[in-house]
């Protein structure tokens, strides 16, 4: 297994690109479940949960083949051809490392009119039941039995329903609209969520002639239609890689511009940088950070879209633990999404927890240190600290990064970081 060395304390400099967004990848590769025949996908990032959604589709017959660049369209796509279903098993070897393979639930049942997907059980971050999305197919006329640690489902066909999510869960809308499109009569899911890769996911089902309303609300109306077409769709920018690259550039007080980045996904992102001092320009698709100005604490607290987003706390935590006074992190989605803090501690950061609340003060530097972490946005929150550190800092389980973060190390090289991967 890899690991990253950084040698901190350099400004970064540069342009960086930013990526195909996972969270949106991941749900749109499996709706191509729902409709037989090619489709071609641009922007799709090169991350080992997308080799992993990948080979879930694989075992179910599902063919993908990286394509030629076309007409007016960057890039080259992957076409994914889904005619013929020879399964519909989404075994636990796969989804126990990638809780995103519960996505292929609401496309089964919707074609196939029955699945059996391993239940995910809890991971890094807290418990993280599926028990919304469950009761939300049953509404639809599903039978969920639960057995060896599997959900099997069965349907007739889907009946429309009107469905209200106690909590808002991404994962949770994406696979009910994604079971509705082939339902039939309407669907209204409320209270849906209201991350941008939902509405992603939606425009990619529209595509396909999926009929919804409502998108990029709390309220989704979606008329069930006979069949869906296979269609050609170019997924969003990741806001979250976008967030992390701002993150490491405050924190070497470099110059970087983000380049097609989502700048109206960052409201709330870009808002908490400011406040923290952190000078962005940001026009056209593309947003610049410049160095100058006192990095001074401010208090966040997650919250779901259009929010402080939970998958950018550990990496503002870290950009927190060198600014001038205090920061108070409140995390409101996931109930164990500290795991980082003991390592950040490593490096010398001042953070104390109680509960769901964090501390930070602010300190005047960093040490270099072997650290590891249990989870993606915990790993790059320790690549952004190392990368203002003093010294060397190795980050360990290094296979976290990739699932999340496109030639991370590449990446940052470009922009001057001295970072190498190498065998642990
Ligand atoms: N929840 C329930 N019951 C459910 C579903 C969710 O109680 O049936 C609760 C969860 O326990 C949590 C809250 O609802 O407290 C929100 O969870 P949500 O379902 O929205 O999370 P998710 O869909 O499993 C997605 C992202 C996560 C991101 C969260 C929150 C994908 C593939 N994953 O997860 O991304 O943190 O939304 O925004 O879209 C990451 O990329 O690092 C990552 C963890």
């Amino acid at each position: 297994m890899d690991k990253i060395v950084i040698e901190g304390g350099v400004p970064l400099s540069g342009e960086v690109e930013i990526s195909g967004a996972k969270n949106a990848a991941l749900p749109i590769i499996a709706a191509t479940l729902l409709a037989p025949g090619e489709h071609r996908l641009y922007n799709v990032p090169p991350l080992a949960d997308i080799r992993t959604i990948k080979r879930l589709l694989a075992n179910m017959g599902v063919v993908f083949k990286d394509g030629e660049p076309e007409g007016a369209h960057a890039g080259a796509p992957l076409l994914v051809e889904s005619s013929e279903l020879t399964s519909v098993e989404a075994p636990y070897e796969l989804v126990k490392t990638m809780r995103a393979a519960v996505l292929v639930l609401g496309p089964l049942v919707a074609r196939a009119r029955q699945a059996r997907v391993s239940l995910p059980g809890g991971c890094a971050i807290g418990a993280r039941p599926i028990n919304l999305h469950l009761k939300g197919l049953e509404a639809m006329g599903v039978k969920i039995n639960l057995s060896q640690g599997y959900v099997e489902a069965n349907a007739r066909r889907l009946q429309g329903a009107e469905i209200y999510f106690e909590t808002p869960t991404v994962t949770g809308t994406e696979n009910l609209m994604m079971a509705a499109t082939l339902a039939k009569g309407t669907t209204v899911l409320k209270n849906a969520a209201l991350e941008p890769e939902v509405g992603d996911l939606a425009r990619f089902l529209i595509a396909m002639g999926a009929e919804i309303e409502g998108i990029d609300t709390d309220v989704l109306t979606i008329q069930g239609v006979k069949e869906l077409k296979p269609a050609t769709y170019r997924i969003m920018t990741d806001r979250i890689e976008a967030g992390t690259y701002m993150a490491a550039a405050a924190i070497t007080k470099g110059k970087v511009t983000l380049a097609n980045a989502p700048i109206a996904h960052l409201t709330a992102i870009m808002g908490k940088f400011t406040e923290a001092g952190v000078r962005l320009a940001a026009e056209a698709g593309r947003i610049t950070i410049h160095p100058g100005g006192t990095l001074t604490g401010v208090d966040i607290r997650t919250h779901p879209y259009p929010g402080f987003a939970t998958d950018m706390q550990a990496q503002f935590m870290a950009l927190m633990s060198l600014a001038k006074g205090a920061s108070i992190i409140t995390e409101t989605i996931f109930e164990n999404r500290y795991m980082h803090v003991s390592e950040l501690q490593r490096l010398g950061a001042d953070i104390s927890v109680t509960g769901n609340l964090a501390v930070v003060r602010g300190c005047k530097q960093l040490q270099g240190a072997p650290v590891m972490a249990t989870d993606l946005r915990a790993s790059a929150s320790l690549v952004i600290a190392g990368l203002a550190a003093a010294g060397e800092t190795q980050v360990l389980r290094v296979y976290h990064l990739d699932r999340g973060y496109a030639n991370l190390v590449e990446k940052l090289s470009a922009l001057g970081a001295r970072i190498r991967r190498e065998p642990a």
